[in-house]
């Protein structure tokens, strides 16, 4: 009998194991959280993770990214960075190599090693964001700040962390109290370590590994932090910041040691992360896949001299500089105590926001961006400038904090607006590769007559260094321009400026704002002495976080008139620059294959691919080159910020400089009218 019930009983625990092993492949991690705008990060990470690894989607993935770098302006900087910018340095063609040959579980780790290849060399122009994981961003109901009470500066939870996260809905806060983790009582606490760091160590690590957009590590440090901003909707807004707001799915808790608001007792706090899906709805992980995952029609360029891609009306294409996916993407609006209460002069409605200080004499225009509506920007420019006139306002703060840049010629036009038109071409000397595919490409376009309204290759879209505009069939890729950056010999176009004119509004020639010394104040201590105190009446503050052309546009003002610069945040004893990256020109990945299939050389062994999955690699396209020393691309020119001033007696006078960053405090981080005040 036990001889013959054994082998029954075996095949019966047989059939129980293997039930037990299929039964959780058949339950799908992606189905399980459909249609849930706020989920738990392991179970949105079940989803994620659930695609196997594939090699034809990683030969693909690699093959566009490489062939995408061989238009990269600054490649061969990275071989070796110079000071202050050596952390970016890196071998990309080995990085590639290492990523080619790495073993992956999922698809999801294959991605995740691209973005943080991308990510680390600190250029948001240059990066790989694949939709499928970029579809959830990762919050931490705990905000962190760098504050200065008392003369000392700590990390804090953002203090507004209740009003600001409130305004994320119930959906978000349901969660926490569901279980039972009260956050609410974290706003304000003073931070001492995170993950068994001090705090600021493990800042400093999410801006040399999550960060990513600035090459001066400062700038990245401060986009660690919350901080305000204008958002893409043009609202005031409040970034969560990259610690408690990061673009993947690559930590699910974080835990700090901390003493709460209104207590001495340190304490141990584990702190759950929440993920909030961005990316296009689906019900399993096969919609999840086909919605998020594969190309669609917008993933890849066109060529756009088939009839059915072109413009009816065919317009120049502006040319942008902009960061993208600057998290968190579903903004959350500046808590309302927060707002300025000031009434906002005309021209305030779009990407700008101007308003004259209490002081009278101040006018304040807070540039969110260079995006937006194209002529509104000059409009509202001109606007808020004539109001500022009227009011016999005499002192102009510029505030670019949290700008990611936008059209390059809005950068140039504001500089124009201030320094007026007479001042002259109000941009920087440009190039780009003349890689073998791209000498082709703009062959190909002369050859076939296309123009700007096709292709940012074509000639007609810049002019000579003397501003004559390029002729259709001028190469300025042949003869290519010798250049050697780190021993790499790397071939580049011609120089050429940029085409701005003419603008949409009439532009004053000569500066609204004197961009001169200006005298403030006469001390008289006799008949004979007298000391006279003179500085600037226009001045720039920012976080840093000042990208594309706003840091072009902020490099502009520093290097063509000296003009006063603060910075605020960073952490104690460490120079924030008040750029943070200066490319001069960006190309998202269906730019730069339009521009390929427009020049009818898709087929061409040297051209990428189209993408098989929906992602983005953009890469700057153009350099710009420092006036200063015009051997110098300006991303790579240390510049921190400066105040001037100039103590005058009848024969003698001491210029001082001094380099302006103030710390912010609780009533400066999230309170832009507080800020301009103080500035
Ligand atoms: C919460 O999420 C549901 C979808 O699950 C949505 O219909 C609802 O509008 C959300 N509620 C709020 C307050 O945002
Ligand atoms: C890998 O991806 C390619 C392209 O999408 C697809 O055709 C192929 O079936 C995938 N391979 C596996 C094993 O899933
Ligand atoms: C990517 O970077 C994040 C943040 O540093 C890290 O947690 C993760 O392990 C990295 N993943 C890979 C595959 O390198
Ligand atoms: C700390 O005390 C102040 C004043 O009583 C109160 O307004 C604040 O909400 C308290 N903070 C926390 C986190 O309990
Ligand atoms: C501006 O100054 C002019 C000339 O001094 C004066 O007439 C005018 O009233 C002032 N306007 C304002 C708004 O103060
Ligand atoms: C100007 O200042 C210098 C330096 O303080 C001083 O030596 C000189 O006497 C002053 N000249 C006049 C005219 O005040
Ligand atoms: C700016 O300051 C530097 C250093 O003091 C000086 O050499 C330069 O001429 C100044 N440029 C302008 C435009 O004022």
């Amino acid at each position: 009998m036990l001889s013959s019930i054994c082998p029954t009983f075996v095949a019966l625990a047989l059939v129980a194991a293997s039930l037990a092993i299929a039964a959780p492949a058949a339950i799908d991690p992606c189905a399980k959280i459909a249609g849930v705008p706020f989920v738990p990060t392991a179970d949105a990470l079940a989803c994620q993770k659930s695609f196997p690894f594939n090699e034809t989607l990683r030969q693909n993935v690699l093959t566009v990214i490489s062939r995408v770098f061989d238009f990269y302006t600054f490649e061969d900087y990275y071989l070796k960075s110079p000071p202050p910018f050596q952390e970016s340095t890196t071998n990309i063609r080995a990085d590639i190599a290492r990523i080619s040959r790495t073993h992956y579980e999922t698809d999801f780790d294959f991605n995740v090693d691209v973005y943080n290849f991308t990510t680390k060399l600190n250029d948001g122009h240059t990066r790989w964001f694949p939709n499928c994981y970029n579809s959830f961003q990762n919050l931490l109901p705990a905000p962190v700040v760098s504050l200065e009470e008392d003369g000392q500066q700590n990390v804090f939870i953002a203090l507004d962390s209740v009003e600001l996260l409130t305004l994320l809905g119930s959906n978000f806060t349901d969660f926490f109290d569901t279980i039972q983790f009260d956050w609410r009582r974290l706003a304000g606490a003073k931070v001492l370590e995170i993950e068994g760091m001090p705090a600021y160590d493990y800042i400093d690590i999410v801006a040399s590994t999550v960060s990513g957009n600035y090459l001066p590590h400062g700038p990245r440090v401060n986009s660690v932090f919350s901080s305000y901003r204008i958002d893409d909707t043009n609202a005031f807004s409040q970034r969560i910041g990259d610690l408690a707001g990061p673009e993947l799915l690559t930590q699910t808790a974080l835990t700090f040691r901390l003493i709460p608001a209104n207590s001495t007792r340190e304490e141990t706090v584990t702190v759950p992360f929440l993920a909030n899906f961005i990316g296009r709805p689906f019900t399993d992980k096969e919609s999840f896949w086909a919605n998020n995952c594969v190309a669609n029609d917008q993933t890849n360029g066109v060529d756009l001299r088939v009839q059915s891609n072109t413009n009816p009306h065919p317009t120049r294409r502006q040319p942008r500089a902009v960061l993208k996916g600057v998290a968190p993407k579903n903004a959350i609006g500046l808590p309302a105590p927060f707002l300025p209460t000031l009434p906002p002069v005309d021209g305030s409605s779009g990407v700008i926001k101007s308003f004259i200080l209490p002081d009278k004499k101040t006018g304040v225009m807070f540039f969110g961006s260079f995006e937006g509506d194209f002529n509104e920007f000059q409009t509202d420019t001109l606007a808020a400038i004539s109001a500022f006139q009227a009011a016999n306002v005499t002192h102009l703060l510029i505030d670019l904090t949290n700008n990611g840049g936008g059209f390059v010629c809005l950068g140039f036009f504001l500089h124009e607006f201030l320094a007026g038109s007479n001042f002259g071409y109000p941009g920087y000397q440009s190039t780009c590769r003349a890689n073998p595919l791209a000498q082709k490409i703009l062959s190909a376009d002369i050859a076939q007559g296309i123009d700007e309204t096709m292709s940012f290759y074509a000639p007609d879209n810049w002019a000579f260094l003397n501003d004559t505009p390029m002729p259709d069939n001028f190469n300025y890729n042949s003869p290519s321009a010798p250049l050697v950056i780190n021993g790499h010999s790397d071939p580049t176009s011609q120089r050429f400026h940029d085409i701005c004119t003419p603008f949409a509004v009439p532009m004053p020639a000569a500066p609204p704002f004197d961009l001169r010394w200006v005298i403030q104040r006469t001390y008289v201590f006799s008949s004979i002495m007298t000391i006279t105190l003179a500085t600037r009446n226009v001045a720039i503050v920012s976080n840093g976080d000042c990208a594309s052309i706003c840091a072009m546009f902020s490099t502009l003002m520093n290097e063509r008139h000296n003009t006063t610069i603060a910075v605020f945040g960073g952490k104690p004893g460490e120079p924030v620059e008040f750029k943070g990256m200066a490319g001069n020109q960006v190309l998202e990945w269906t730019d730069l294959d339009t521009e390929i299939k427009t020049a009818g050389l898709k087929d061409d062994p040297l051209a990428p691919p189209d993408l098989l999955v929906s992602a983005d690699m953009r890469h700057n396209w153009r350099t710009a080159w420092s006036f200063l020393d015009e051997s110098k691309p300006i991303a790579y020119v240390s510049e921190l910020p400066k105040c001037e001033r100039l103590v005058m007696n009848t024969s003698y006078g001491i210029l001082t400089v001094h380099e302006v960053q103030f710390p912010y405090t609780k009533d400066t981080y999230n309170n832009p009218q507080n800020l301009w005040t103080f500035a």
